[in-house]
């Protein structure tokens, strides 16, 4: 019943059918109005010659003959019954087969007293009534002309004239009719078929064949395409849908193109990072033992006066040592210890720790703390190590001195941190390529400093981003998420 080739199909029976009653209807309406109007030109004079007859009957012979009378005429006009009844339709006088008058115009009759005293008002008019299959009863009151009022006192007529008529004597329409009927028919139930076909080409079928191209595309064949078919609209639904396709094929194909560059990636990075871990695992070694024989150099008192040489010599291995652990630190998956954190005693500290170098080298360092701040879900070292990593690379950044602007505040319900320098910056190339294990622009980098922090805010839930302009400074912003889960009463407190 949902489908639209049954909508259509009843929608379309149900138009023809009432088409076809709304013709029958005129056509049989037409067709009475034409066959009364033919018995009427037919029996006009007949009524007139019984009336006329009539009267010259009562006037010269009595009453006694009138069924004879009527009986002639009726036989002359072929009428199958004619009657004279009174004001009730009960009959008077009667010639012709009684049975039809039993069967037509008896009952109906009588059961119609007021046509009677309608025709008794209208002495000229004759009434036609349908009188079974076929038949017609004219009935017409009886005019009192002046004869009559020898014997009849009122000027009322009293009697009425019924007249059954057989029409197929009169007209042969109807076989025409019917015939015309018949053909009327066969056409309409063409023009059914004809739609029908046309709906099914035009409309049903391009409407299943786009069904199939969608179903089709759905079992991931994006290369399949919509037939444009020949209606306006649906040729415009095609072309849309083409188009969409198109779109969708680039975008899978521009998204196929980049997962599979950075899974490349991906790739290459976890070999540099297990061949790395392994390499520096080794390297660890062999410096520690060049640690040691160093350490049992400087007791040689023969080398006493190289000193300079030794501790230049186990500085160098001491970074050596701290790049090595660092980077075995980052191969290492970072598993935090999480709990509630105050991230300004965590912000204060690392400050404090930082201070006394960053003044040596003309950096001011600012705090702008949100005091009434949630804690954070965090691992305190990690946190720690993180701001440590971000404040260090900021000062690294400003040779010629500067301000370092680090605050705290609540956000979109996240607690908000964030390290600004006034520095360097970076262009887009070195912007893109920060998170990348290795990757750095100094001499003494190591390349590990920000994707460590990444990894380890990220570890908990968190988040880090970067931005930076060339000549202008860089801003980190951590995200981390508030422990418990709920919102505090903010006093919008702040500390420079
Ligand atoms: N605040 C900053 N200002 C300018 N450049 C920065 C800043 N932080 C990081 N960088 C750039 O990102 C690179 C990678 O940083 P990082 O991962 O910490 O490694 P490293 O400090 O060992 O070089 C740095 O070499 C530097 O070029
Ligand atoms: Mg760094």
């Amino acid at each position: 019943m949902n489908r639209l080739s049954t909508r259509i199909g009843i929608i379309t029976i149900a138009a023809l059918a009432a088409s076809l009653g709304l013709v029958l209807t005129i056509e049989l309406g037409v067709h009475r109005k034409m066959v009364h109007e033919q018995v009427l030109d037919r029996y006009k004079p007949f009524i007139k010659q019984i009336e006329r007859t009539l009267f010259m009957s009562m006037k010269y012979s009595g009453k006694a003959s009138f069924d004879e009378i009527l009986g002639e005429i009726a036989g002359t006009y072929g009428v199958e019954y004619i009657a004279l009844t009174d004001i009730e339709g009960n009959r008077l006088h009667s010639a012709g087969r009684t049975e039809t008058y039993e069967t037509t115009t008896g009952p109906a009759s009588r059961s119609a007293p007021g046509l009677y005293r309608k025709l008794a008002g209208s002495p000229e008019k004759i009434a036609l009534e349908p009188a079974g299959q076929e038949r017609i009863v004219l009935r017409k009151a009886l005019s009192n002309n002046e004869s009559c009022k020898s014997c009849h006192a009122e000027h009322i007529p009293r009697a009425f004239l019924e007249a059954v008529v057989n029409t197929t004597t009169v007209s042969d329409e109807k076989g025409r009719e019917t015939a015309l009927l018949a053909m009327l028919l066969i056409v309409q139930a063409c023009v059914f078929c004809v739609m029908w076909l046309f709906v099914h080409r035009w409309l049903l079928q391009p409407l299943k064949k786009f069904v199939a191209t969608i179903d089709t595309v759905a079992t991931g064949k994006m290369s399949e395409r919509a037939e444009v078919p020949r209606i306006e609209e649906l040729a415009t639904v095609a072309h849309h849908f083409n188009g969409m396709l198109d779109e969708l094929e680039k975008a899978r194909e521009a998204v196929q193109r980049q997962y599979s560059q950075s899974m490349a990636r991906v790739e290459r990075l976890a070999t540099v990072g297990q061949m790395a871990a392994s390499a520096t695992h080794e390297l660890k070694n062999l410096v520690g033992a060049v640690a040691g024989g160093l350490e049992l150099l400087e007791r040689l008192p023969e080398l006493r006066n190289h000193k300079e040489l030794l501790d230049e010599l186990r500085n160098v291995t001491n970074r050596l040592l701290d790049s090595a652990r660092q980077l075995l630190d980052f191969s290492k998956p970072v598993t935090p210890v999480e709990g509630p954190q105050n991230v300004n005693d965590c912000i204060m500290s690392v400050i404090g720790f930082l201070g006394p170098r960053a003044r040596k080298k003309g950096i001011e360092m600012k705090a702008e703390l949100e005091q009434a701040l949630p804690e954070a879900r965090a691992d305190m070292h990690q946190l720690q190590q993180v701001l440590l990593n971000l404040i260090l690379n900021a000062m690294q950044a400003m040779a010629d001195g500067g301000t370092i602007r680090i605050s705290s505040r609540l956000e979109d319900g996240r607690v908000i941190v964030s390290v600004e320098d006034d520095g360097l910056g970076m262009d887009d190339d070195v912007r893109q390529k920060v998170f990348e294990p290795f990757f750095t622009t100094r001499k003494d980098g190591t390349g590990l400093g920000l994707p460590i922090a990444k990894q380890m805010v990220e570890a908990v839930g968190g988040s880090l981003a970067l931005a930076s302009e060339p000549g202008r400074g860089t801003t980190v912003t951590i995200a981390l998420q508030v422990w418990p889960q709920k919102v505090p009463d903010l006093q919008q407190e702040r500390v420079a």
